[in-house]
């Protein structure tokens, strides 16, 4: 069952960070579908960050090769994503998180959702091998930073350590 917390604009970003790192805890106790896990890690954060209007999945695919999409929310998104082609793929390529602060000054960007500004994907590592990334966008430039990454790299780990994928 999941609380909703009515937003505290008092909160520091690590301080919320810590919050729905317990409450992504509580989501997926006792539950290892990829799938589901992936689904509600994906509105978790939705609900609890403001200022999002995508938030979600793309997974390798290893028989098509590059990214799938993945549970998500927000718009309808670009399905298919090759290896280091836009954000997502660049951040598999170079396996590390990405922050773009402005996407019109990233070389690639990929516009599934034409309102989106800012973005941020973390890659999802099992062991030695990149298995995906989680990807947020936002519509408001600048929206993330270093707290974020920190914060969505820990909550990652959490979900690939607690869910077959
Ligand atoms: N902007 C991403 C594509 C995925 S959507 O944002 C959901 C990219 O450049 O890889």
């Amino acid at each position: 069952m999941y609380h909703a917390l009515p937003a505290d604009p008092t909160l520091s970003k690590p301080a919320l960070y810590r919050e729905i790192e317990s409450q992504l805890r509580g989501l997926i106790e006792g539950e290892r579908n990829g799938i589901a896990n992936a689904a509600n890690f994906s509105a978790l954060l939705f609900d609890r960050l403001a200022g999002l209007n995508w938030a979600g999945f793309y997974f390798m695919d290893h028989e098509r090769g590059g990214l799938v999409v993945g549970p998500f929310q927000g718009k309808p998104a670009c399905i298919r994503i090759a290896f280091g082609r836009g954000v997502c793929g660049t951040a598999v390529a170079e396996r590390r998180s990405i922050v773009v602060p402005d996407v019109n000054a990233f070389a690639g960007h990929i516009a599934c959702d034409a309102a989106s500004r800012s973005e941020i994907v973390v890659p999802l590592f099992r062991g030695h091998n990149v298995i995906g990334v989680l990807d947020l966008d936002s519509g408001r430039t600048n929206r993330f930073d270093e707290e974020d990454r920190v914060g969505l790299e820990r909550l990652a780990r959490i979900f690939v350590d607690g869910s077959d994928i």
